[in-house]
């Protein structure tokens, strides 16, 4: 079998891609298949390489990638594909969507508001003012916390408003949550164990990829109970948005006892620093077995 690793792309999340692909594309050749590496930039080139292939695995985050492009183009060219299909990873790209549809399937969110870059900045701040503070202003879509930033108080405001606004049109503030942070992955139907976040600062891009100032815990810390209750909420926002093969909700488990989703990754990091394939490994899977794994998964 050959298989194509689409990896890189142009999306903010290059380099996490790149590092993801990578180690996708090494297990893929330990077990025993032909990996085509594929970097989506030029499109005659990426259809060329992609007549060759048996199966994708998307290992592209964020942009074009993980949004529902690269899997519309695989289903119009019908090679099965890693993941969710066009209209889940669309949803699940774009943060204001997902949450207005979890929120009316009854999942618990924080005071939040989504603002468009025509509202004028006075509106936006009056919005934050009212929600007070802190709060944390993110774009709506993009993955690894790029252009998230926590605000503390007004006259940091504008300047993380903006700043999300270079990433999107549409951009969500929310009541800063205090609590603690999990990941669950899912593969397949079945929810993998949860795995705790741990970090020092603002868990943001720096905390993910900088210096080492997150780390990860599997098993978590959390009572049999609500690791099952996040699980559970994991599958359920995994069926809810329509995804399919695997995917990873980020969530918070706030102070208030409630379980906060962040939300829905339907292509996951895979860098050997990656949350995913730890939670694999607790249920016995090396690796380059959870590639198989997934791999198995692919559709169109
Ligand atoms: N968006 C990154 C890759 C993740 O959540 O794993
Ligand atoms: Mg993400």
């Amino acid at each position: 079998m050959r298989v194509g690793v689409l990896m890189g792309g142009e999306s903010s999340e290059r380099s996490v891609s790149l590092r993801s692909g990578q180690a996708v594309s090494d297990a893929i050749t330990e077990l025993g298949y032909d990996v085509v590496a594929i970097d989506p930039k030029e499109l005659y080139e990426t259809l060329d390489a992609l007549t060759s292939v048996d199966k994708v695995f998307i290992a592209l985050h964020g942009s074009l990638g993980e949004s529902g492009h690269v899997q519309g183009l695989l289903d119009w060219l019908k090679i099965p594909y890693t993941g969710s299909g066009l209209a889940s990873s669309a949803l699940c790209l774009n943060k204001l969507r997902t949450r207005q549809i979890l929120a009316q399937r009854g999942f618990h969110y924080a005071n939040w508001h989504s603002v468009h870059r025509e509202h004028a900045m006075a509106e936006n701040i009056a919005i934050a003012d009212s929600m007070g503070y802190p709060l944390v202003v993110k774009p709506s879509s993009q993955g690894c916390s790029i252009g998230v930033n926590k605000v503390e108080s007004p006259d940091e405001l504008a300047t993380a408003i903006r700043q999300a606004f270079d990433y999107d049109d549409d951009i969500l503030l929310e009541s800063f949550i205090s609590g603690r942070e999990y990941t669950c992955g899912i593969l397949g139907d079945r929810a993998l164990p949860v795995v705790q976040i741990c970090s020092d600062t603002f868990f943001d891009w720096s905390a993910k990829f900088g210096a080492q100032t997150a780390s990860y815990h599997c098993p978590s810390d959390l009572a049999a109970e609500t690791e099952q209750a996040i699980q559970q909420l994991a599958l359920n926002a995994f069926h809810a948005l329509g995804c399919r093969g695997w995917g990873r909700l980020d969530v918070i488990l706030g102070d208030d006892g409630k379980i906060h989703p962040i939300e829905m990754n339907t292509s996951p990091g895979m860098t050997p620093r990656s949350v995913f394939p730890m939670a694999t490994r607790e249920i016995g899977l090396d690796f380059p077995q959870t590639i198989e794994q997934i791999l198995a998964l692919a559709s169109f």
